[in-house]
C-alpha cells in the first residue's frame, strides 16, 4: 500500500474538491468529446472493440470478437493480421510516406530521423536478415539495446516474420539477461556494441557475453554499432547489424498472423523469486494499444509525440513502439539521461523538436521538482498541449507542479493506470472531456470494466480494497510462458468462490471471470479511482516493479549471507526504496564494506534498479510461529512507525531489538 502521508494528502485536495476540468480549446478538437461513449461501451464492449479493430488493416477478418472461456480470452478470433504491416507499410505506401515516423536524438547530440518510408525500408531489410539467419515464425528473439531506432526496427522486424521478441531492459545484469534468455529458448540475441548514459559508455556488448556464456539456445547475435565500444566477437556466432543490412533483401512479406499468435514475451517481477514471461499475442494487443494511445493521448496527425519510457518495460513495447506507429505518428526517442549534460535536457528537446504530447512517471517528475523550476522555465514549451504520467500513484503535488510548470497550466494531464499485464492502459481520463483530479487516474477507459472489492469479494462503491478488472479487454495478457497454473493462480483465483468464472452479464455474452492486478484502490463519491500502491510484496522502485523475493534471493547468494527479508520504505523520489533485513552467517564480521559489497552483490545479480538503499544486519528476522518472515513489521520499522500488533511473533523481542538498532543507524 502507499503511504499515509499520500493517502493524507489526497484527502486534503478531495476536501478542497479540487478539479481541472478540460478546457474548452482542448475540448472542441478532441477525439472524445461527449461522455456518452461510456454508456455506449459499457451496452455492447463487443461492439466497441471492434469498431476500432475495423480502423486496423486485416489480411482476414475475424469470425467471432471474443472468445471468453476464463481465464482464457480469444480476441478477434479467425482474422489474420500482421503488426509490422499495421505499423509501418499502411503508412509507407500512404501519403505518410514522408512522414517522420521516429526522430531520434543520442544522448551525446547525434541525430537521425526516420521517415515512414525509411522504416519500411529498415525493417524490411532486417526481417529479411533476421530469415536468413534461420529465424522462423514462433522463434523467440532477445533484444537488448539502448534506446536507438534499431530497437524499434528490431520488434518491428519480428513482428513482420512472426518471430516473437523478448526484450530485456539494457539496465538488467548479465545475470537477468540470461535468465530472460533461457527461460524463453531464444535463438538470437540483439544487442549493440553499448550505449550511453550520464556521459559514460554502457558496455552492452561485454555484459551480453558474460549471459551469453550460459545460453544454450543462442545461435547468433547481431550487434549494432552504436559507436567505438571496445569488444569481441566470436566468429561464427556474432554477426554486425550493418554487415547484415548491406546484404539483405529489399523486401520480406509479411507474415500472416493470426490473431491469437503470440507477439512478444515480456519479464516482469512477481511475488516469487522467478519473473514472470508475460504473453501477449497480436490482434486484441494491436486493437487496444491503438485505441488507447489515439484517444487517451488525443493523437493527432500533426502531433510529436514523446514517451519517454525505456524500449525494456511494457511502456516502450505499448506506446513507444506499437501504439503510436499504428496511428501513423511522429514518435520522438532520446537515448540519454534527463539530466544530461544539465538539467533541462528534456526541456530543450521539447522546444528543439516541438514535441506535442509528454508522457513520463512520477518518479521523473519529483527529480524535475527538485532540481527546481528555473530548469523548464529557460525553455519554451508551447508546443506541449498533452501530459500523461505513468508506473506509479502520482502524488498530487506532483501532478500539480507538472500541470503548472510544464503544462503552462493549459496542458490536461492523463495520469494513466495499467500494467505489464494489461498491455493497455485501463483507467485513464480521457482529456476531452474528464474532470481531472490531481493524483486520481480517474475511471476506466469505455468498455474497461474495474471495482474495488474486499477480501471476501464483496463490491465497496467508495471504500478502499483492492482493485478487480471484471471484464476481459482486448489487450490482456495470455498467460505466463510455461507457467500456466501460476498464470491461473496469480491473476484469477483472489475470489474463486464470489464470481463463479462463467457467471454471464445482463447486457452481453461476456462472462465474468475477475482479475487481481494486485494493487491497492479506493473510489470517491464521483466513481473516480485512486490507485494505492501494491497489495503484494512487489515493489515499485522509481516506477519499476520489483519482487522482494528477488532482492532477497539475490542477497542470500552471497556466501555471508545466512538470511535476509526485504520491504520498500517510502523514498521522496524513486515513491519506494529498498530496504533489506540481513542475517550474516557465523563468524562474519558486520562493516561498512560488507554493506557496500552487498548492495553491489545485488545490483550486479538483478542490475542496479534493485540495489538496496539500506542494509541492516540483524541477528534475527521477526518470524510468525510457522516462520513467516512478517515483513509488515520490518517495513513499519523502515518507515519509523508504530508497530501494530505483534502477539503472533514467535519471539516479539527480535522486533524491539530491531527497532532499537535501525533508529541507532
Ligand atoms: C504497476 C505495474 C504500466 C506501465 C509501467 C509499469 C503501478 C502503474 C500507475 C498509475 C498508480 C500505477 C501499479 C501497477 N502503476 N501505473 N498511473 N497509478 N499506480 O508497469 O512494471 O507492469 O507495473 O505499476 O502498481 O500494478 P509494471
Amino acid at each position: 500500500m502507499k503511504t499515509d502521508t499520500q493517502t493524507k494528502a489526497i484527502d486534503v485536495f478531495l476536501e478542497e474538491n479540487r478539479r481541472f476540468p478540460p478546457q474548452e480549446a482542448f475540448r472542441k478538437t478532441a477525439w472524445v468529446q461527449s461522455e456518452e461513449i461510456y454508456e455506449k461501451a459499457a451496452r455492447d464492449p463487443e461492439k466497441f472493440w471492434a469498431g476500432f479493430a475495423e480502423e486496423l488493416s486485416w489480411i482476414k477478418k475475424w469470425d467471432k470478437v471474443l472468445d471468453w472461456k476464463p481465464p482464457y480470452a480469444k480476441w478477434f478470433v479467425g482474422g489474420k493480421l500482421n503488426i509490422a504491416f499495421n505499423c509501418v507499410d499502411r503508412w509507407a505506401k500512404s501519403s505518410l510516406r514522408n512522414k517522420a515516423a521516429i526522430i531520434w536524438e543520442g544522448e551525446p547530440g547525434d541525430q537521425r530521423t526516420l521517415t515512414y518510408w525509411d522504416l519500411y525500408r529498415e525493417v524490411n531489410q532486417f526481417a529479411s536478415a533476421l530469415k536468413k539467419l534461420g529465424v522462423k515464425k514462433g522463434d523467440r528473439i532477445a533484444i537488448y539495446l539502448p534506446m536507438i531506432p534499431e530497437a524499434a526496427i528490431a520488434m518491428l522486424a519480428c513482428a513482420r516474420i512472426g518471430a516473437v521478441h523478448n526484450v530485456v531492459f539494457g539496465g538488467f545484469s548479465a545475470e537477468s539477461l540470461r535468465d530472460r534468455i533461457n527461460d524463453a529458448q531464444a535463438k538470437v540475441l540483439i544487442t549493440a556494441d553499448g550505449g550511453w548514459r550520464r556521459g559514460k559508455m554502457i558496455a552492452l556488448k561485454k555484459e551480453a557475453d558474460q549471459a551469453l556464456t550460459g545460453t544454450p539456445s543462442i545461435q547468433h547475435v547481431i550487434i549494432v554499432k552504436r559507436g567505438e565500444f571496445p569488444l569481441e566477437i566470436q566468429e561464427g556466432r556474432d554477426h554486425w547489424w550493418h554487415r547484415l543490412m548491406q546484404n539483405a533483401e529489399a523486401y520480406s512479406e509479411p507474415e500472416a498472423m493470426d490473431s491469437e499468435d503470440l507477439l512478444y514475451i515480456l519479464y516482469t517481477s512477481g511475488t516469487t523469486g522467478k519473473p514472470k514471461g508475460i504473453i501477449h499475442t497480436t490482434g486484441g494487443y494491436l486493437t487496444g494499444v491503438y485505441a488507447t494511445t489515439k484517444w487517451v493521448f488525443d493523437l493527432k496527425p500533426e502531433d510529436v509525440y514523446w514517451c519517454t519510457a525505456d524500449i525494456g518495460w511494457v511502456t516502450g513495447h505499448s506506446y513507444v513502439v506499437y501504439g503510436p506507429l499504428a496511428n501513423g505518428a511522429t514518435v520522438f526517442m532520446y537515448e540519454g539521461a534527463p539530466d544530461w549534460p544539465e538539467k533541462d535536457r528534456f526541456w530543450q528537446l521539447i522546444e528543439k523538436y516541438g514535441v506535442t504530447i509528454f508522457y513520463t512517471a512520477p518518479t521523473a517528475i519529483r527529480s524535475f521538482m527538485k532540481w527546481g523550476t528555473e530548469w523548464p522555465a529557460k525553455r519554451d514549451l508551447s508546443s506541449l498541449r498533452l501530459l500523461g504520467s505513468v508506473g506509479e500513484p502520482i502524488n498530487p503535488e506532483a501532478w500539480v507542479w507538472y500541470h503548472q510548470h510544464i503544462g503552462r497550466g493549459h496542458c490536461p494531464v492523463v495520469d494513466t493506470w495499467w500494467q505489464t499485464e494489461t498491455g493497455m492502459i485501463l483507467i485513464t481520463p480521457l482529456p476531452g472531456i474528464t474532470n481531472l483530479k490531481p493524483g486520481s487516474a480517474t475511471k476506466p477507459f469505455p468498455g474497461i470494466e474495474a471495482c474495488i472489492l474486499n477480501e471476501k469479494g464483496e463490491k465497496s462503491e467508495t471504500g478502499g480494497g483492492y482493485l478487480a478488472i471484471t471484464k476481459p479487454w482486448p489487450a490482456m495478457l495470455r498467460g505466463i510462458y510455461g507457467d500456466p497454473e501460476r498464470y491461473v493462480k496469480q491473476y484469477w483465483s483472489k475470489w474463486p468462490n464470489i464470481y463463479p468464472v462463467t457467471r454471464k452479464t445482463e447486457n452481453t455474452s461476456l462472462c465474468n471471470g475477475v482479475y487481481f492486478p494486485g494493487d491497492g484502490a479506493k473510489r470517491d463519491e464521483d466513481g473516480y479511482f485512486w490507485l494505492l500502491g501494491r497489495v503484494d510484496d512487489v515493489l515499485n522502485v522509481a516506477g519499476h516493479r520489483i519482487g522482494t523475493m528477488e532482492v532477497e534471493s539475490a542477497l542470500v547468494d552471497h556466501p555471508s549471507v545466512a538470511e535476509a527479508a526485504v520491504v520498500g520504505k517510502k523514498h521522496e523520489i524513486k515513491g519506494e526504496a529498498i530496504v533489506a533485513f540481513v542475517t550474516i552467517k557465523e563468524g562474519i564480521q558486520k562493516s561498512d564494506s560488507l554493506v557496500n559489497e552487498l548492495r553491489s552483490h545485488v545490483a550486479k545479480k538483478i542490475g542496479s534498479l534493485a540495489r538496496p538503499e539500506d542494509i541492516i544486519f540483524s541477528a534475527d528476522l521477526p518470524k510468525t510461529r510457522s516462520g513467516k518472515i512478517m515483513r509488515r513489521l520490518l517495513k513499519a520499522i523502515a518507515e519509523g512507525k508504530v508497530l501494530g500488533d505483534v502477539t503472533t511473533l514467535a519471539d516479539p523481542e527480535v522486533i524491539n531489538r530491531l527497532k532499537q538498532q535501525y533508529e541507532e543507524t
